[in-house]
């Protein structure tokens, strides 16, 4: 387009831009191609109408971020054009332009959703600050939006991550019917551990979900073992023995439990390199798994087993002392104890 006018770009974000097309009514020749030839050089696309039913045909047919439109014109008024944009489309902003800035000539424009009001002659400068910030508040907007659709995708991916690891804990219930709540009640005493630890959020959430599935396994051992009612043979107990691997083998497939595998597996390894499956020792063994051996024990301790009743805590934590350096990591059940103290403080 060619112009009398002449205007050296403005310093306008171009980083980001989110404003393509602005669209300028006004019934004065000058002032459209002033305005117009502003925005080109500052690289706008332009949309250009002598009145306001021309700019409502451009409105139809092209999208259009801004509308500088003036106020009085033959025909259709810039305020009437002004609610007719607005009842159409709320999020396209609109500024007035008017020869004098009469008072309710701007009351009714801001009830009726105008951005801004800018008096003949235009102060360009003005206008460059307007388009600015009208760019940076549409880039908010989308980052807001973004962010609440992230936050959602979010939410629903807790959610089914969570509902899958209830439901496989659920299936290991359903299987050894003499420890209900075992996995629900490790993942908890897990968890506290992890966060007396220094774990953060994330890394506490994994180990609860841990101590949901340590011992999904089971689903893989003979009913008549699992629910026996009495102490198992070398037999039995050797077949029982396979339940870490079996864990390890049903929870690797799930993605967002592939960390968890491996201290599934290895929840079973004794501190002194005589646990199971792999005999690791020290710190060989995952420090997620160390953690679980702590919890799992202490539960398996102080709940009913079909034969005995649950060993009260004091003589738990006796029991569990003993095994220090043995069965567990020495430092970790210093932990583990502190830890107890503070959430049970009779314990
Ligand atoms: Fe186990
Ligand atoms: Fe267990």
């Amino acid at each position: 387009m060619t112009t009398p006018f002449s205007f050296e770009p403005d310093e306008l974000p171009r980083e980001g831009v989110s404003i393509s097309t602005i669209l300028v009514v006004d019934d004065e020749p000058s002032v459209r191609e002033s305005l117009a030839a502003y925005f080109e050089i500052n690289g706008y696309s332009v949309l250009l109408a002598a009145d306001a039913t021309a700019a409502a045909e451009l409105l139809e047919s092209n999208v259009v971020d801004l509308v500088f439109t003036d106020i009085s014109m033959a025909g259709m008024t810039g305020l009437e054009l002004l609610h007719w944009i607005k009842a159409r489309s709320p999020e396209t902003e609109v500024f007035m332009i008017t020869g004098s800035l009469e008072l309710d000539h701007a009351i009714q424009a801001l009830r009726g959703g105008a951005c801004d009001f800018f008096t003949k002659p235009l102060n360009f400068e003005r206008i460059g600050i307007t388009v600015k910030r009208a760019e940076e508040k549409k880039l908010l907007a989308a980052q807001a939006q973004l962010y609440q659709v992230l936050k959602q995708q979010k939410q629903f991916e807790d959610q089914a991550t969570l509902e899958t690891t209830l439901s496989l804990a659920r299936a290991v219930e359903e299987r050894d019917r003499f420890n209900i709540g075992h996995g629900r009640r490790t993942g908890n005493y897990a968890k506290m551990l992890a966060a007396a630890i220094g774990f953060d959020d994330n890394g506490q959430r994994l180990v609860r979900m841990g101590g949901l599935v340590h011992d999904v396994g089971k689903i893989g051992i003979d009913d008549m073992i699992l629910n026996k009612p009495g102490k198992l043979d070398a037999a039995e107990f050797t077949a029982v023995k396979r339940h870490p691997e079996i864990g390890e083998y049903i929870v690797k497939p799930i993605s967002f439990m592939r960390t968890l595998a491996l201290p599934v597996r290895h929840h079973h390894e004794r501190w002194d390199g005589t646990g199971y499956p792999d005999k690791l020792a020290g710190e060989e063994i995952p420090v997620m798994a160390r953690i679980l051996c702590i919890a799992d024990y202490f539960d398996s301790l102080t709940s009913a087993r079909p034969y005995r009743n649950p060993i009260p805590i004091p003589e738990a934590l006796q029991i569990m002392r003993e095994e220090r350096g043995k069965t567990f990591d020495p430092a970790l059940l210093g932990e583990f104890f502190g830890a107890l103290e503070r959430a049970v403080p009779e314990a």
